[in-house]
């Protein structure tokens, strides 16, 4: 008995933070994928082997699932696995093995996605199918367990798949119909905690509620309006409007130096317009360019220091491999 499942990385386009707070984003599924198999075993022990993020295998006796010291880069699928039994024994083991296609310092959502393909491979395995938004709301809550805050909307789009528009706890998860989007991505390099960062624009907005309320205000405004531009393809407007979102969440104090530069590098290489995609200060950013910009647009961005990465957008959600 043995199952793999995949799922998508996903890349934030538009309203990072302010989605924290009630306001609407917009998220793509890129193409890179985590896999994972599970088996069913004998001997009533959880193994785990995650490569990708130094876990080798780690093993322990399925009854003591979540406790002890679970190390980093094992917590989301022990504690996935533990919410699906719900915390019932089983007579069975499991051996599950991951398989990361993208740097999980990309800021691309492994944690989630992981956490997805468990769930899902255990439904599949126990026999116990689960709607899509039925495996959202348990990856969703086995990802709030865990770092005890976050928006969901990369649960969804490694979910859902595709483009979405997301509304915080899974409130709107609408799929937005679009083939294509010339979308640039640059990888800064650095690593900063997203819950560390979301902490910190929190207690900027205690400090400064009006402001603060204002720019998520903004950031909801030109959601909706870059989700009208994103379906009509129009990249300028849609360019422009990542140019304000990226103002935005400089008032928010996540700009970050490096990723300025990058976007700046974008910006003048004659990108539409560019952002920061994610909690900021490291991970990605992104740009939207005609064809025939492109290249200057990806030398700009590796002149100022990022890395290009080839990315399939608006990707298929959680899938069982044949
Ligand atoms: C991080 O990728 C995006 C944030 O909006 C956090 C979240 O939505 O969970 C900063």
């Amino acid at each position: 008995m043995k199952i793999t499942v995949s799922a998508p990385g996903k890349l934030m386009l538009f309203g990072e933070h302010a989605v924290v707070y009630g306001r609407p984003c917009i998220v793509t599924a890129v193409g890179q994928r985590m896999k994972i198999t599970v088996e069913l075993t004998d001997d009533s022990m959880f193994q785990l082997n995650a490569p990708d993020v130094s876990v080798i295998n780690y093993q322990k006796p399925m009854s003591q699932l979540g406790q002890g010291n679970i190390p980093k880069g094992a917590k989301f699928v022990e504690i996935a696995v533990l919410n699906f039994l719900k915390k019932q024994r089983i007579k069975k083991g499991l051996k599950i093995t991951t398989k990361s296609e993208f740097n999980s310092q990309f800021g691309f959502g492994s944690s989630s996605a992981s956490t997805v393909c468990v769930i899902k491979a255990l439904s599949e395995l126990f026999g116990k199918k689960l709607s899509n938004k039925q495996l959202f709301d348990l990856a969703y809550k086995t990802v709030l367990d865990i770092q005890g805050k976050g928006s969901g909307f990369d649960v969804a789009a490694t979910v859902f798949g595709g483009t979405l528009y997301y509304i915080t706890p899974g409130k709107v998860i609408e799929s937005l119909n679009i083939d294509s989007l010339p979308l640039i991505v640059g990888y800064s390099g650095l690593k900063f905690d997203t819950v560390t960062l979301v902490n910190q624009v929190s207690k900027l907005a205690e400090k400064y509620p009006q402001v603060i309320e204002n720019v998520y205000s903004q950031i909801e405004k030109l959601v909706e309006q870059a989700k009208i531009a994103l379906v009509s393809k129009d990249w300028v407007t849609l360019g422009e409007l990542m140019n304000f979102n990226e103002g935005l969440l400089s008032i928010l104090g996540v700009e970050g130096k490096k990723l300025a530069d990058m976007i700046y590098g974008a910006r003048e290489a004659g990108a539409y317009g560019a952002k920061l995609s994610g909690a900021g200060i490291g991970d990605c950013m992104i740009a939207i360019a005609t064809d025939d910009t492109t290249q200057a647009v990806k030398a700009g961005i590796t002149k100022a220091g990022g890395q290009i990465i080839d990315v399939e957008t608006n990707a298929e959600g959680v899938k069982v491999e044949r």
